[in-house]
């Protein structure tokens, strides 16, 4: 970055100009010192002074100065806006006080710096000060004494904006009823909102909504940001393509409640935003205290879907997973959630890591069932201490044969629960959150622990170390199985609705000792597949289980929506058996594989000891292809080449395209099938490539210009993967 400037201050005209390698961002302060919001869009060098805003009379709309019927905050771009004031729309900042209701924020100071400040108690992204600049903006309520700061921090190459605010109060409490991480106000309101949805089982479906007249919100108010929904929202053009169009995105920085929305104006203008969501939620500051909202990243491009993937993908991977793993291949996987579920013996796991050692697998994770006397889901979490009739060697003594074996070992934990019928609970049923004289809402027969208390999130963390301790453990798997219901007058007071996000500083406090603590291991997220599957949770944990359905058309569009935001490396995929578990569809082991190594945190989950020795040979033939592609896959860029109702192709090149992984499938079979074309993308175009399986030679302009002809193979579930190496 050297000496240039990426945020400039106009003095005179109140300029604020912020700078990305693709974006401009702009505000101003006007006289009257109120901070409006003037652009973001394609990078520009200037913002003249003559493109002024334009000031008439709107019925109806209140104005703030006597005798000026032109000035009105409803209509005005407001950069931070609150309610109270005439301003009608959605504000970013709803407080409540003594003096009444809502702030007349006004420009006090700002602050330019080097580097990114973090943000206490939250994950958030982070640069060098080469990399990243901070503009912190300061505006101020007189009457009330509320200051309102505003941090953006610039990461001009990576082409992403991180904002957050913060509250503080002066002399007088308040309560904040919203405070979103940013609200955005532009000038258009031909948007098509990009999201991703689901359910459990279907996580992140890519869904396009035409923004119309009114509002689209999503959110979650579970306690965690959900299986059905993502703290994800981008607003795209309405013709946008893969490598053409506008495409405005923001992620929110957090696993919690969350909300984002889109609402137009009648003036045809387009507020959007994302924040913890204010439905149960409130936060009491007393004299002089703040709160800090979580971060939101934004970023724009005007080249397309694929851009903006990309610079997702590079930003997570840069400046937001603070693993140590995060740039590091991942090991090939055994797990033995479905080959066993909790039925298993030291024995079985022994056998089971046997075979997945001969076939090339390189780490063997034992799931739920290995403690207290787990022999369904019903008992035991929060005993973490080893089931010694089912693993007599213990964990240290199973360890080390598995290590014996040539893998290494991983663990499963829900460490955020507590089971009814469980010793903790026997000794604690005031750890877990439930209401006194109303029974329980089920689910599983286990109640979450409240992070809301230090002394639970210290139990959490050492009886975690203490297994980490105790065997040579250098992988977890965390999970979280149930939402948050019953909550206790204590918990849910509603002048101190503070517990939902009380709950995310605990966790957060937990998983920040835990990954320092133990930087060794690489840590997997998961709640029932992709239930948090969040930014959040990925600053800790760089890699997530996408869902717990492993079918491999299923996993089609969920990977497909993961990996529409998240890095490749990050999306946990598995080969299981057939029929699959969950929805009994047969589908060829080399069609489970090809679709499971289209995620990059890459394994098997099914038992081996009941495959022919034609499937172990089929494994151990793909653990050794993946083996040569997998730093490709996992660290190269992705590319979504086509897509139809029955067919998808993608691929994934290398950081200097010498490797190039294409894969194809075909859902079923059709009478007189179109032949499907399909051209690839990241090429060198003056490099010959040499495809094995084809046996052929390429240009690289002729296999992105001219593409190729997919096979015509009249099957259900069909699949092909090419590798194609620069000769
Ligand atoms: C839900 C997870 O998604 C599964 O993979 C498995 O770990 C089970 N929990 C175990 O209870």
């Amino acid at each position: 970055m050297g000496e240039k400037k990426v945020i400039t201050f106009d003095t005179e005209n109140g300029l604020f100009h912020l700078q990305t390698r693709e974006s401009s961002y702009v505000m101003q302060v006007l006289n009257n010192q109120q901070l409006v919001h003037r652009y973001f869009g394609k990078k520009i060098s200037h913002f003249s002074t003559s493109n002024k805003i334009t000031y008439l009379d709107r019925a109806f709309a209140p104005s703030p100065i006597s005798g000026n019927r032109t000035f009105s905050l409803d209509v005005l771009p407001l950069e931070y806006s609150s309610n109270g004031l005439g301003d009608f729309r959605t504000a970013s900042v709803e407080l409540r006080n003594s003096f009444g209701v809502g702030l007349d924020l006004k420009y006090r100071t700002h602050r330019i710096y080097k580097g990114k400040p973090t943000l206490e108690g939250l994950p958030s992204s982070f640069g060098t000060d080469d990399e990243v600049e901070t503009l912190e903006l300061e505006l101020y309520d007189q009457l009330t004494e509320i200051t309102v700061t505003l941090l953006y921090s610039v990461f001009e190459e990576a082409n992403v904006l991180a904002r957050s605010a913060k509250i503080t109060t002066g002399a007088h409490p308040t309560k904040i009823e919203r405070c979103l991480s940013f609200t955005l106000d532009m000038p258009r309101k031909d948007f098509v909102v990009h999201s991703l949805m689901g359910r459990y089982g279907y996580e992140k479906e890519w869904t396009r909504t035409p923004l119309t007249s009114g509002r689209y919100e999503i959110g979650s108010v579970r306690g965690g940001s959900g299986h059905s929904q993502t703290p994800f929202i981008a607003l795209a053009d309405e013709s946008i393509t893969e490598d053409s169009g506008e495409i405005y995105t923001a992620h929110l920085v957090y696993s919690g409640n969350f909300k984002a929305f889109a609402e137009t104006s009648p003036l045809h203008h387009t507020r959007w935003g994302i924040g913890v969501n204010d439905t149960a939620f409130s936060w009491q500051l007393d004299a002089y205290q703040t709160f800090q909202t979580p971060e939101a990243l934004l970023s724009y491009t005007d080249q397309g879907l694929t851009a903006m993937t990309h610079t997702s993908h590079a930003f997570l991977k840069h400046h937001l997973i603070k693993s140590p793993f995060v740039d590091k291949v991942r090991p090939i996987l055994i797990n033995n959630w479905e080959a066993t579920y909790f039925d298993f013996t030291e024995e079985k796991i022994l056998e089971l890591a046997q075979l997945a050692s001969q076939t090339g697998m390189e780490l063997f994770v034992l799931d739920d069932g290995w403690f207290g006397h787990r022999d369904d889901d019903e008992s035991s979490l929060g005993d973490w201490f080893v089931n010694r009739q089912k693993l007599p060697s213990g964990l240290k003594g199973l360890a080390q044969s598995i290590n014996d074996l040539g893998l290494e070992f991983g663990l499963w934990f829900e460490p955020e629960m507590i089971s009814m019928d469980s010793e903790l609970y026997r000794e604690h049923p005031d750890w877990a959150i439930q209401m006194a004289g109303r029974e329980p809402i089920y689910s599983r027969e286990q109640l979450v622990l409240d992070l809301s208390q230090e002394q639970v999130c210290d139990y959490v963390i050492d009886s975690v170390t203490s297994v980490l301790e105790s065997a040579n453990i250098t992988y977890v798997k965390w999970d979280m199985n149930r939402n948050i219901t019953n909550m206790p007058e204590r918990l849910a007071n509603g002048e101190r609705y503070e517990f939902h996000h009380r709950y995310m500083l605990g966790l957060y406090r937990i998983l920040d000792t835990l990954t320092t603590r133990f930087p060794h291991i690489l840590f997997e997220s998961c709640s029932g597949g992709g239930g948090r599957n969040d930014l959040g949770m990925m600053y800790y944990m760089p890699q997530a289980w996408a869902s717990d359905n492993t079918d491999a058309i299923g996993r089609l569009s969920i990977q497909e929506g993961t990996a529409l935001i998240y890095p490749i490396s990050s999306i946990g995929a598995h080969v299981s058996a057939i029929p699959n578990h969950q929805v009994g569809r047969e589908t060829p082991l080399e069609t489970r594989g090809n679709v499971a190594m289209m995620g990059g945190a890459f394994g098997y989950e099914l038992d081996l000891t009941r495959l022919d020795a034609e499937e172990i040979q089929g494994i151990s033939h793909q653990i050794a292809t993946y083996k040569d592609i997998r730093k490709t896959i996992q660290t190269g860029h992705f590319y979504r080449l086509s897509k139809t109702d029955n067919t998808q192709a993608v691929m994934f090149v290398n950081e200097d395209s010498s490797q190039a992984v294409f894969t194809f499938i075909k859902i079923l079979a059709q009478p007189e099938a179109p032949l499907i074309q399909v051209r690839l993308k990241g090429l060198d175009p003056d490099a010959q490539y040499h495809c094995p399986r084809l046996d052929e030679t390429f240009y690289g302009d002729e296999l992105m210009n001219v593409g190729l002809t997919m096979p015509h193979v009249q099957k259900d579930y069909f699949s092909v993967q090419y590798i194609f190496n620069k000769q």
